[in-house]
């Protein structure tokens, strides 16, 4: 590897090629794990790196860039940017780049993968067959783990962005109602636009897609859940932040929602100690939206091929922040 060749870190090795082929043209070091990095050990490690390439449990902060005066471009493994201050980056000149479109489909299969298993007790009934509650006495019981239909059945989508309408199309196949609200207006075949309160008092299903930011940070509190039809179920494959955890602890137990579905979680890991594990109607998953081997392949292709462009003075493929280019 000549001298002159950039500096990388990378706070994770990644599925599929590209990190090898990365390796080829930059000084590559890659974090040993296992887990991320502190953000200490992450401070001491960018101290001469040109590049970046992180993943959604690295916080890219003010404090980071500081440690890294070198840094000309970040690439995040993820389309989620809340971990990153794309304001200071932007402020630095260092364009951003992330991973939009490649994990659309999947991450909108495992929102309906979450909402089927919420509807028909999926996870209650493994776990009835396993601990070998299925006896002789309790075959074909008539009333047994009974659920939610979804046909005919009206679905909240709150966020139409990529992942939002990727997920009422399969609603449409499904043959259920679509209702969406997002920040900005826009049509989409077969769902109706509704308010957000509107939506929350009219859908059986409501599934969850905006982006994290202090604008929806919060946005599903107890008044919203409160909102909520009696008995719907909530899905979340957005980010943690978007729902108060305590307030929708409170509205399962009181049965006032029939269940919910999560992938994202306030804290992640989820400690074992959250109330959350103690509720019967909640489907837990640790965060594997877009965990598909294809996807996170292309994901690892997208986040080196932004990092390079970034490396060799290109714009990148997907920058979070092309202000940076004036
Ligand atoms: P996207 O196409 O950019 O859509 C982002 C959505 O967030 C849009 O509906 C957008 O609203 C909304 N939004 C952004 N800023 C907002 C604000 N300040 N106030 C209100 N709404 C705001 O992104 P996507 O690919 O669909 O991904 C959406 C989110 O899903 C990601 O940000 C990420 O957090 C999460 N995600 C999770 C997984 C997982 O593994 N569970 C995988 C992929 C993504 P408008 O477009 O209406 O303005
Ligand atoms: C996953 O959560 C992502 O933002 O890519």
């Amino acid at each position: 590897m000549p001298a002159e060749s950039p500096r990388v870190y990378a706070t994770r090795g990644l599925p599929g090629e590209a990190l090898g082929e990365l390796a080829e043209r930059a000084r590559l070091s890659v974090w040993p794990g296992p887990g991320p990095p502190s953000p200490a050990a992450l401070r001491d490690a960018v101290g001469e790196a040109e590049g970046l390439l992180c993943l959604l449990t690295d916080r890219v902060d003010a404090a980071l860039l500081a440690a890294g005066p070198r840094l000309r471009v970040i690439s995040s493994c993820s389309v989620g940017l809340d971990h990153v201050d794309l304001a200071a980056a932007t402020a630095r000149g260092i364009p951003v780049g992330h991973t939009p479109g490649v994990l659309t489909e999947t991450t909108a299969d495992l929102a309906f993968a979450l909402l089927l298993a919420a509807a028909r007790r999926i996870p209650e009934a493994e776990r009835f067959v396993r601990e070998g509650r299925w006896t002789p006495e309790r075959a074909w019981e008539p009333d047994l783990l009974l659920g939610r239909d979804l046909h005919g059945a009206c679905l909240g989508v709150v966020g139409l962005g990529a992942i939002g309408r990727a997920v009422a199309r399969r609603a449409a196949g499904f043959g259920m109602r679509v209702l969406a609200w997002s920040r900005t207006r826009r049509e989409a075949p077969g769902v109706e636009w509704r308010t957000l309160p509107a939506l929350l008092a009219e859908a059986d299903f409501v599934s969850l897609h905006v982006a994290l930011t202090p604008e929806t940070r919060g946005l599903i509190g107890a008044e919203e859940l409160a909102a909520m039809k009696p008995g719907a179920i909530l899905v979340n494959t957005a980010r943690g932040g978007i729902v108060d955890e305590a307030a929708l602890a409170r509205a399962l137990r009181d049965g006032r929602l029939a269940g919910a579905a999560l992938d994202v979680f306030e804290r992640e890991p989820l400690p074992p100690d959250s109330p959350l594990l103690a509720l019967d109607g909640l489907v837990v998953v640790p965060h594997i939206g877009s965990a598909s081997l294809a996807t996170r392949a292309r994901m690892a292709r997208l986040s080196v091929d932004n990092l390079l462009a970034g490396l060799e003075g290109r714009p990148l493929p997907h920058c979070a922040n092309p202000e940076v280019y004036g």
